[in-house]
């Protein structure tokens, strides 16, 4: 919780008894010491003679109460935004549920002819503060059901959650014992660091190849990460320590998850995709997510303005690539200079941006990840940060804002099919190096996708 919550907390505390000292002195009925030690034990109701106020102050004070519980879960609460499939990107048909839009989209779009499904690198998991120690969770990601566990010392593991032995599922009632994972059926258990069998509680020996597969994991940033390669291959390089989150120095003021229906490099490749950013993200946040409305001519007036360039980083950093954009909002037609922002957002990896803003309100960092739930079905994900002192209002208020652009360009990602070969023109060239870049995520074995239509509803 950011220092300023507590001294919050603390106003409320020693403005509340000093009111009642107030209120108990101007009532002549004791000195200002008898009273303070009153308020203070919060006595001052039974140290007057009860006198029940009349409605309209308790119905007053009831509202202030309500204003001020709501003041400070807007003022002061990290901002927590979880959409599911249905919920943003398609548009509504009457008579029909979201549900079954969202169903009927997925069943009915052309797929075209889409790159591997799972890019190699590292994917987030969860944030660290989702897995206490001893707690164990299941996941899928991947199209894998996985058991996320730490142990009592505080590592963190990630087995196959599907017992070998008979299929139980590990995240299901499983036990941390140690560093391992017991299985809730027959109690065998499975080391963390490698998945090896290393107890049944009823058989004399446990045969050398009984284990569970373990997936390479990592926890930074305040993020459990794990690592995927089709061929099992080792990392080759990680995410980098942010040390402004990394020493705490920086904190988490609100988190968006979104699930979304597309191929996950429609994702990043937003980033290469510069002509959209004037056009798809111009008309102004308050102009909502619904496409068929934001380009109304009643938001003329006012417009976001993006101006961006998008480069692959040079080895040894091939894995990332680095776009800068300048932000501005014009109001009729004027620009309003309190509003840029500069960002360099860092993609690192098939999955993972860091974008990191300058504002007139301070620097923010947005945490971006996209984890492959299932082929074409992607968990996205932002988080912001920022230096104690930064009102958590401001980092929710951009977060907000984000959510916004991040949805209008859902509606596009839920309905679009994959172009394999795009029409682009000159000013799309970033596009196209784009895909030559992502490209090097994929190998020869990565997974494609196959059409399974009775399995595609949500
Ligand atoms: S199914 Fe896991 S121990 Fe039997
Ligand atoms: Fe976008």
């Amino acid at each position: 919780m950011p220092k300023y919550r507590y001294l919050f907390l603390l106003v409320l505390v020693i403005l509340v008894p000093s009111l009642a000292t107030v209120g108990l002195v101007q009532d002549k009925s004791v000195d200002i010491h008898t009273a303070w030690a009153l308020a203070l034990i919060g006595d001052t109701f039974w140290s007057t003679p009860w006198q029940c106020p009349p409605v309209g102050q308790l119905a007053l004070l009831a509202v202030g109460v309500v204003i001020a519980a709501w003041l400070y879960r807007l003022l002061l609460c990290p901002l927590k935004i979880s959409r599911t499939l249905h919920d943003v990107g398609y548009n509504q048909q009457a008579g029909y549920s979201r549900k079954d839009v969202a169903n009927d989209v997925r069943r009915r779009r052309r797929r075209g002819e889409l790159p591997p499904v799972y890019p190699n690198g590292w994917f987030r998991l969860m944030d660290s503060c989702q897995l206490r120690p001893n707690q164990v969770e299941g996941v899928t990601v991947l199209g894998e059901k996985l058991a996320v566990f730490r142990s009592a010392a505080g590592s963190v593991s990630v087995l196959d959650a599907y017992c070998p032995h008979l299929g139980a599922d590990l995240a299901v009632g499983g036990q941390v014992v140690g560093d391992c994972l017991q299985c809730p059926f027959h109690g065998w258990k499975f080391r963390g660091e490698d998945g090896k069998c290393m107890g049944i509680p009823y058989a004399e020996k446990v045969p050398d190849f009984a284990r569970v597969k373990s997936w390479p994991c990592l926890e930074r940033n305040g993020c459990i990460y794990i690592w995927y390669h089709c061929d099992g291959i080792d990392p080759t390089w990680t995410p980098p320590v942010i040390d402004e989150i990394a020493c705490g120095d920086w904190t988490c003021r609100g988190t968006t998850e979104h699930i979304i229906n597309a191929h996950i490099e429609e994702v990043p490749e937003n980033a290469a995709d510069i002509a959209h950013l004037n056009y798809l993200h111009g008309p102004l946040v308050a102009a909502g997510v619904d496409l068929s409305s934001i380009y109304s001519s009643a938001w003329d007036f006012a417009k976001h303005v993006w101006r961006a360039e998008w480069q692959p980083d040079p080895a040894p950093d091939a894995h990332i690539s680095t776009m800068h954009t300048q932000h501005m909002v014009y109001l009729f037609g004027r620009k309003v200079s309190i509003a840029d922002i500069k960002a360099t957002a860092r993609q690192v990896g098939p999955g993972i941006v860091f974008l990191f803003l300058e504002s007139a309100f301070g620097n923010f960092m947005l945490v971006q990840s996209i984890t492959p739930v299932e082929p074409l079905l992607q968990r996205l994900t932002h988080s912001v940060y920022t230096g104690r002192w930064v009102p958590t209002c401001l980092a929710k208020f951009l977060l907000w804002g984000e959510s916004v652009q991040v949805e209008r360009d859902i509606m596009i990602w839920n309905n679009k099919c994959y172009v394999p070969r795009p029409l682009l023109v000159r000013e799309d060239s970033s596009i196209a190096r784009h895909r030559r870049w992502y490209a090097q995520f994929y190998s020869e074995n990565s997974p494609r996708f196959k059409i399974e239509r009775n399995s595609l509803d949500w």
